[in-house]
């Protein structure tokens, strides 16, 4: 008995049906597939906003501004200063125009475990408004006590300048500096108060040009000799 689908115009039509189901499957799965990534790509970002938000909403008073500080931003390139060779936001705060404070991105590029990304509020008369871990790979219960969740220590740079401390202050106490470190963990401490010193005298640097750059725009600055 012949069964072959030539001959069997029922099989033919069956075969036929189940090669469309499978190919209409498959559409629909990738349609599916591409618009879960989507919204999963918007949802991060949307959450990385509020994120950053938050932290701006924290560090500089509303009271303190009035422009929008996070559509007032321009990106930066300083690898050497700012512990990345990726672009680094800064979101400007002002009031009746005139500068009150930043919020920028900065790399701590030698944790124990890698980089440490930060962000950091200064007034505009180069004084520390706060910093912040954004991310990092430190060891849980070792070196994560840079995290403001899990201790006080990120609080300590509030109202710190290049002047206070002075340069040689820049370290951990360990290594002659004002700054503590939990015995053990000084890695993860070193380099975060490292890429802040950094940071602060990138700013200090450079403050006109980056209040006077057009928002949305990337600032070429050059290292400092
Ligand atoms: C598995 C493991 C994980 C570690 N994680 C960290 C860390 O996240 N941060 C850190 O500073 N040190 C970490 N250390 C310790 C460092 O290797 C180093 O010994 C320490 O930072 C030096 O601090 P001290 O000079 O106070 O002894 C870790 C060590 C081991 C073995």
């Amino acid at each position: 008995m012949d069964t072959s689908a030539d001959n069997d115009p029922m099989m033919a039509s069956y075969i036929l049906r189940t090669a469309a189901l499978l190919v209409a499957f498959a559409v629909a799965g990738t349609g599916i597939l591409a618009a879960t990534e989507s919204v999963t790509h918007e949802t991060i970002a949307e959450n990385e906003r509020k994120a950053v938000v938050r932290t701006i909403d924290a560090l500089v008073p509303v009271t303190s501004r009035d422009n929008d500080v996070f559509a007032d931003r321009i990106t930066i390139v300083a690898p050497e200063s700012l512990g990345t060779d990726k672009p680094q936001t800064v979101y400007r705060a002002r009031r009746m125009g005139e500068p009150v404070a930043v919020v920028m991105e900065s790399v701590a590029p030698d944790g124990y475990s890698g980089a440490i990304r930060l962000l950091l509020a200064i007034t505009a008369d180069g004084t520390l408004a706060g910093v912040r871990v954004v991310s990092h790979r430190e060891t849980p219960g070792l070196g994560d006590y840079i995290e403001e969740e899990k201790s006080n220590w990120i609080l300590s740079f509030l109202g710190l300048s290049l002047s206070n401390p002075t340069r040689s202050g820049w370290r951990v106490k360990k290594d002659g500096g004002v700054f503590d470190q939990v015995s053990g963990a000084t890695i993860t401490p070193r380099a975060v108060v490292k890429a802040v010193h950094k940071t602060l005298q990138y700013f200090s640097q450079h403050k006109e040009q980056i209040f006077e750059q057009p928002a949305n725009t990337a600032l070429a600055t050059k290292a400092a000799p």
